[in-house]
C-alpha cells in the first residue's frame, strides 16, 4: 500500500506541502526500490548508480565516486547566498530481512534495516525539489550520499576529499528515520544528540594447566573475571555522575574444556559517551585497570584501542532553525521531543565537527501497522508517511537558511 502524507488541515496546506504531498508516491516507490537492493558500506554501487541516473534525468550537476561510491549533489539557488549541505547515509547490514513484504530485500545476508534506504529516498525527493523551485531560495545546496554509516565510516573520508569546499558549507543539516518516536513526531535538541563510540579488544595472556591444580597456573578466566568487573567502576566511581557514559564488554572467549585452565581469554568491549573532553580518558584508564589486574595475577596482555566516531554535537542555531521548521511540518510544538539523546553513535558527527549544524531524528514507527520494531532489526521497517515529512523539512530548512 502507498501512503498518503498526514493533512491535519487540508485547508491551510501550503503550496510547498501540496507539492511535496504530490511526490509521495514517487518517495515510496525509489525507497522500496533502494530497499530491495541493499549494499554494504563502501559497496554501494547499485545505489550510486540510481542516486546519479535521477540526478542527471533532472539535469543536477553531480560528483561520483567521492569516497569510492558517495556523491555530492549541488543545486543552486536563482539569487547568490549561503551554502548549506544536507546529510544521507546510504548503506545497509549484514542482516536477512524476516518481513513478508512484496518489497523485500533481494540480496541474500544483507537488509535495509536502519532506514538508510528512507534516508537516500528524502534527500532524492530533496534534491529533486529543489532542482523544481529554484526561485525559492538564494545560494547552494550541497546534498551528501555518504557510503559506509554502520561501519568503517564514509564521513571522514568525504571530508577528506573535499565535499564541504568549493564552494565552502556554512551550515550542515541531516535526518535520522527514529523508531523510537511515533510517525509525527521530531526529536531534535541542542548540545550532545548521540554519543562517541570508542572500541577496545583485549587478550589476556596466563598460563593454562589442570582444573584440579590451579597453582600451577595463570588462569586467564579469573583474570578476565576481575577485568570486567573493574572495567565497570570507571562508570561507576571515575566519571562524574552527572555525565552519560558506557562501557560494555560484548564478547569473551576463553578455554574449551571444563576441566582445563584456559592460558589465554579474549575480550572486546565499547565505550559510549557525550562530553568530548572526554576524550582520550577511557582508553587510558582501561589500559591502567587491565594493567594493574593483570599484573596483581602474574598475568601479561595485549590491548588495541580504537576511537571510531566523536558524539554528534548539535549547533545551537541550526538546532533551532530545525526546531521551527520541525513545528510548522508537525503542525503541533507537542510532536517536537527534545528529549532524544541516544548512546548510539553516528559518523554524522565529523560532518558537525567541520561545520556547525543539526542532526535530528524524524518519527517513523507506527505500532498500530506493525511498524515499530527496533533498528537493526531483521524486521525493522518504517511508516513510509516519514519521508514526505523528511523532504518538507529539508525543503523549508534551505528556504529558511537561504532566504
Ligand atoms: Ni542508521
Amino acid at each position: 500500500m502507498v501512503s498518503t502524507f498526514p493533512t491535519p488541515n487540508s485547508v491551510n496546506l501550503s503550496q510547498i506541502r501540496l507539492d511535496i504531498r504530490s511526490m509521495q508516491p514517487q518517495l515510496v516507490n525509489w525507497r522500496r526500490q533502494l530497499h530491495q537492493r541493499p549494499e554494504l558500506g563502501f559497496q554501494e554501487q547499485i545505489t550510486s548508480e540510481f542516486i546519479a541516473q535521477k540526478l542527471q534525468e533532472w539535469g543536477i550537476e553531480h560528483q561520483t565516486g567521492i569516497a569510492k561510491t558517495g556523491i555530492v549533489a549541488t543545486i543552486s539557488g536563482n539569487r547568490p547566498g549561503p551554502v548549506l549541505a544536507i546529510r544521507a547515509d546510504m548503506d545497509a547490514l549484514p542482516i536477512q530481512e524476516e518481513n513478508d513484504v512484496p518489497y523485500r530485500s533481494l540480496h541474500e545476508g544483507k537488509m535495509h534495516a536502519c532506514g538508510h534506504d528512507g534516508h537516500t529516498a528524502i534527500a532524492l525527493g530533496t534534491a529533486y525539489y529543489l532542482s523544481q523551485h529554484p526561485e525559492d531560495f538564494s545560494g547552494t545546496v550541497k546534498i551528501i550520499f555518504q557510503p559506509a554509516e554502520e561501519g568503517p565510516g564514509g564521513a571522514k573520508p568525504m571530508i577528506e576529499e573535499g565535499v564541504l569546499s568549493n564552494p565552502e558549507v556554512e551550515a550542515i543539516i541531516g535526518l535520522h528515520l527514529w523508531n523510537n518516536l511515533p510517525v509525527g513526531t521530531v526529536g531534535v535538541r541542542s548540545g550532545s544528540l548521540m554519543a562517541a563510540v570508542e572500541l577496545f579488544r583485549c587478550t589476556i595472556l596466563g598460563k593454562g594447566g589442570h582444573g584440579a591444580m590451579p597453582h600451577q597456573t595463570v588462569d586467564s578466566v579469573v583474570v578476565s573475571a576481575q577485568i570486567i568487573n573493574a572495567l565497570q567502576t570507571i562508570i561507576a566511581r571515575n566519571v562524574n555522575p552527572l555525565e552519560s557514559a558506557v562501557v560494555t564488554v560484548g564478547e569473551l572467549h576463553a578455554g574449551k574444556v571444563y576441566n582445563v585452565i584456559a592460558d589465554t581469554a579474549r575480550m572486546s568491549g565499547t565505550v559510549r559517551y557525550f562530553n568530548p573532553e572526554l576524550e582520550g580518558y577511557f582508553g587510558k584508564r582501561i589500559e591502567q585497570l587491565i594493567a594493574g589486574i593483570c599484573q596483581s595475577y602474574g598475568a601479561s596482555y595485549d590491548l588495541n584501542y580504537w576511537r571510531l566516531y566523536p558524539p554528534v554535537i548539535n549547533d545551537a542555531k541550526i538546532a533551532e532553525l530545525v526546531r521551527s521548521v520541525a513545528t510548522d511540518v508537525v503542525e503541533t510544538p507537542v510532536g517536537i521531543v527534545p528529549e532524544c539523546q541516544t548512546m548510539a553513535s553516528e559518523d554524522m558527527s565529523f560532518f558537525l565537527e567541520a561545520v556547525p549544524g543539526c542532526y535530528f531524528f524524524l518519527g517513523s514507527a507506527n505500532s498500530a501497522a506493525g511498524l515499530a520494531y527496533p533498528h537493526h532489526h531483521p524486521r525493522f521497517n518504517f511508516d513510509e508517511t516519514a519521508l514526505g515529512m523528511g523532504v518538507e523539512i529539508f525543503v523549508r530548512c534551505v528556504e529558511k537558511f537561504c532566504s
